[in-house]
């Protein structure tokens, strides 16, 4: 395996197996100068979002890469705000601008039910999606998809879908598994990415993983990416540190053995679990 060897969406369409994350990484020179280092690293796969605020900047680093568009990968996200049917299409021309891009590889729904619409999330979502089929029949996106989407969610956005989701991306990580998010995503064929890969840095946290990592000869990070890609999730590593983001490529010429597998699934809880979208304050 390789940063370039890809996971086959629902819908044929090849998705690089890690992703580079920009969350919290400034716009401007910060977000710019990451995301150049990691493309000059070999990342194909970037996770950027509407509400990260950096898309200008990420748009302009995949520019003067010179790596021909068809070798990306590129993810975005519909704002929290921009919920609804023509809200959505606006959004997307939005960002496309903002990156310069024709395209985007993945749209995705960043979040199921916002504060601002708790009381009718679920016909906002059906509205958003169907903005979304017609963005895909278009082809001003290659794939969609949704992300922090429980199985209540999936479900009631099913009921009115043409389209299944190719991609959930929600947080996992050893700290918070979500079995039965994963399960459901399997049973419909839709990829779980994996976001906080390290839990926002939180990993560091676990000692436990530092003699596994040991073991392997590798750093914690590298252990714990390794362990995604075994687990056949799709890891987001974000970094703004270049040593970081070229240390976190080095995954692929070591297996973790099934018994050092298990005690990683076992750190359950470590530092928390993934949010509740029903209740988060925003
Ligand atoms: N869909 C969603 O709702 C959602 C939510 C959260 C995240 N995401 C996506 O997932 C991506 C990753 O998640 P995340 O941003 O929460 O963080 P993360 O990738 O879990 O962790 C990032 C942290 O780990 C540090 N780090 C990275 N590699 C390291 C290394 N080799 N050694 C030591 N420290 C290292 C980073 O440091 P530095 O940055 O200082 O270099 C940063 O503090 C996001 O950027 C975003 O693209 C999506």
């Amino acid at each position: 395996m390789a940063l370039t060897d890809t996971y086959t969406l629902s819908n044929g369409t090849k998705i690089p197996v890690v992703g580079f994350g920009t969350w919290q990484t400034p716009d401007g020179e910060i977000a710019y100068q990451a995301v150049l280092t990691a493309l000059k690293d070999g990342y194909r796969h970037i996770d950027t979002a509407e509400g990260y605020g950096n898309e200008a900047s990420v748009g302009r680093a995949i520019h003067d890469s010179g790596i021909k568009r068809d070798e990306l990968f590129v993810t975005t996200k519909l704002d929290n705000s921009a919920h609804g049917y023509a809200e959505t299409k606006q959004a997307l021309g939005e960002s496309l601008s903002k990156l310069g891009l024709q395209y985007v590889d993945l749209f995705l729904i960043h979040w199921p039910n916002p504060q601002a619409f708790r009381d009718n999330w679920e016909e906002k979502n059906a509205q958003t999606w169907k903005a979304m089929e017609e963005a895909y029949e278009e082809g001003l996106v290659k794939a969609i998809g949704v992300s922090n989407f429980r199985p209540k969610h999936l479900d009631a956005l099913l009921k009115t879908a043409k389209i299944t989701p190719m991609v959930n991306q929600i947080f996992l990580n050893p700290s918070d598994l979500q079995p039965s998010v994963v399960d459901y995503n399997d049973a419909h064929d839709i990829l779980s990415e994996a976001y906080s890969p390290f839990g926002t840095g939180k990993i560091f946290q676990i000692d436990g993983l530092k003699e596994i990592a040991a073991k392997y000869h590798k750093s914690v990070p590298q252990l714990v990416l390794r362990w995604h890609l075994q687990h056949g999730f799709l890891p987001l590593p974000k970094s703004v540190h270049e040593n970081y983001i070229q240390a976190n490529t080095d995954i692929f010429d070591f297996e973790i053995a099934k018994e050092d597998m298990k005690t990683i699934d076992g750190f359950r809880g470590a530092f928390g679990l993934a949010e509740d979208p029903d209740t988060v304050p925003f």
